[in-house]
């Protein structure tokens, strides 16, 4: 909740350039003047860590830019070129590599956090469809940059991506030979690729990502409780349970910060592949379009999404599922018409169904990501037919998956939920 807040400075300068421009009032309007409830937990951090992440992932990009090559035939080398002879050059590039697969683990956890609490639900509609926006935009940004490097991987991640559109009925593969600027990956692509993913989603992003904040700020934080605070307001106006913003969550999430960074620091300096995770053994191979990696698969971040497209037979219709699969995240606001919003007070039904969707997406990506050939010779034996087990679970796992939606609303529609009372102010456990 968002209480106007008007700074007038004594400094003359500062004045007169605040009757024309307010922005001293506006910036304390949205800081100190924005009540948050006093209960947010450690699931409240990933919201400023991927705003944080986000700067970094623009300001190591505009150093990348400033070294890197957007052609064919100078792509891989520009990219050994930062790594071994720019000053500092392979720090930069390891803060955005690892930048990208930190930026989804923050995202992912942000979301199902508000899975958790039911921040999409009335009056957060659009906060989560805005974010559900972000998400796309952070997939396309991720998959263009992977591309940039022009490794075997960047080559043949971009190769079946894009050729996925020839699924489109009519002019799929034309809509392939117009996205690709050629019949394969090539200096064409690269070179778009180049474009959207240094300047035209950035902005997107960015746009986005204010909208997104302007639309919060506009209806107030949710909170584990999933009470609104606004019901219940003091005699000076402010919510009961609400603090302001700066200076109490501006110093909490320093904190979540400065744990951030240690992590991040301990990747970037000691495993930035992260064993393959983060970065393929094969993109440190230059793009060969004579040799296939013996297996191709995207970053872990896109393997669950993947793996649905896979395990379903058809072309076509892994493809719809693919679709349907983010397009349904879209959709939980208007599937769950359950009346109360944190898990603290949902049924068990819901508690339940929510920690298995978190296992399936999981176990949906260790599919997508081929780590099945770890696993199942060790559970079915070295004899085990390893494509037949993948699919057949990877088949359980997808419907499972669009189950959890399903469930969701029959759950909530037809009234089988029992919840528990939500208190009339939030709960803060004192330490
Ligand atoms: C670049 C990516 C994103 C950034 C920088 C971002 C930023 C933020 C920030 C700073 C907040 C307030 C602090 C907090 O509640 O943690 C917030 C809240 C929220 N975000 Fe995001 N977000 C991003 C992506 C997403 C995505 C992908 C979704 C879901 C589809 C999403 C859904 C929400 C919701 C529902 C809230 C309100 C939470 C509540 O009040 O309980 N956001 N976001």
């Amino acid at each position: 909740m968002t209480e106007h807040v008007t700074i007038r400075p004594r400094n003359r300068l500062l004045a007169w350039i605040e009757e024309r421009l307010p922005i001293l009032s506006f910036t304390a309007s949205h800081t100190t003047g924005y009540y948050a409830p006093k209960n947010f937990n450690v699931m409240y951090y990933f919201g400023s860590l991927a705003l944080l992440v986000l700067v970094n992932q623009i300001v190591t990009g505009i150093f990348l830019t400033m070294f890197y090559t957007p052609t064919a035939d100078g792509a891989f080398s520009s990219v050994e070129y930062i790594m071994r002879d720019v000053n500092w050059g392979w720090l930069i590039r390891y803060m955005h590599e690892v930048g990208a697969s930190m930026f989804f683990v923050v995202v992912y956890l942000h979301m199902f956090r508000g899975l958790m609490y039911g921040s999409y639900k009335k009056p957060r509609e659009l906060v989560w469809l805005l974010g559900m926006l972000i998400f796309l935009a952070l997939m396309a940004e991720a998959f263009m940059g992977y591309v940039l490097p022009w490794g075997n991987m960047s080559f043949w991640g971009a190769k079946v991506i894009i050729t996925l559109f020839s699924a489109v009925p009519v002019i799929g593969k034309d809509l392939v030979t117009w996205i690709m600027g050629d019949f394969i990956p090539s200096g064409a692509t690269l070179n778009r690729f180049f474009a959207l993913h240094v300047i035209a989603l950035p902005l997107v992003l960015l746009l986005l990502v204010v909208l997104h904040l302007s639309a919060l700020h506009e209806v107030g934080s949710n909170n584990p409780d999933g009470v609104e605070i606004k019901q219940k307001k003091g005699p000076d106006g402010h919510p009961l349970d609400g603090i302001p913003f700066h200076p109490y969550y501006t110093v909490k999430d320093l904190f979540g910060v400065g744990i951030f960074l240690i992590l991040c620091a301990f990747i970037i300096f000691f495993e930035p592949t992260v064993g393959g995770w983060f970065l393929e053994h094969d993109n440190f191979i230059p793009a060969n379009n004579l040799v296939t990696p013996a297996e191709i698969k995207p970053v872990w971040y896109f393997t669950p999404f993947y793996a649905i497209l896979r395990v379903i037979p058809s072309k076509g219709l892994g493809v719809i599922a693919l679709l349907c699969s983010i397009v349904v995240l879209f959709l939980v606001p208007w599937l769950d018409r359950g009346k109360v919003k944190s898990i603290r007070y949902r049924g068990t039904g819901y508690k339940v169904a929510l920690a298995m969707f978190a296992i399936v997406f999981v176990l949906l990506g260790s599919i997508g990501a081929g780590k099945t050939t770890e696993w199942i010779p060790e559970i079915f034996g070295p004899n085990a037919d390893l494509t037949f087990i993948e699919n057949t679970f990877g088949r359980i796992l997808t419907f499972l998956y669009f189950g959890y939606f399903l469930f969701l609303w029959a759950y909530t529609y037809f009234g089988w939920e029992k919840t528990k009372p939500v208190p009339e102010r939030v709960t803060v456990v004192q330490h």
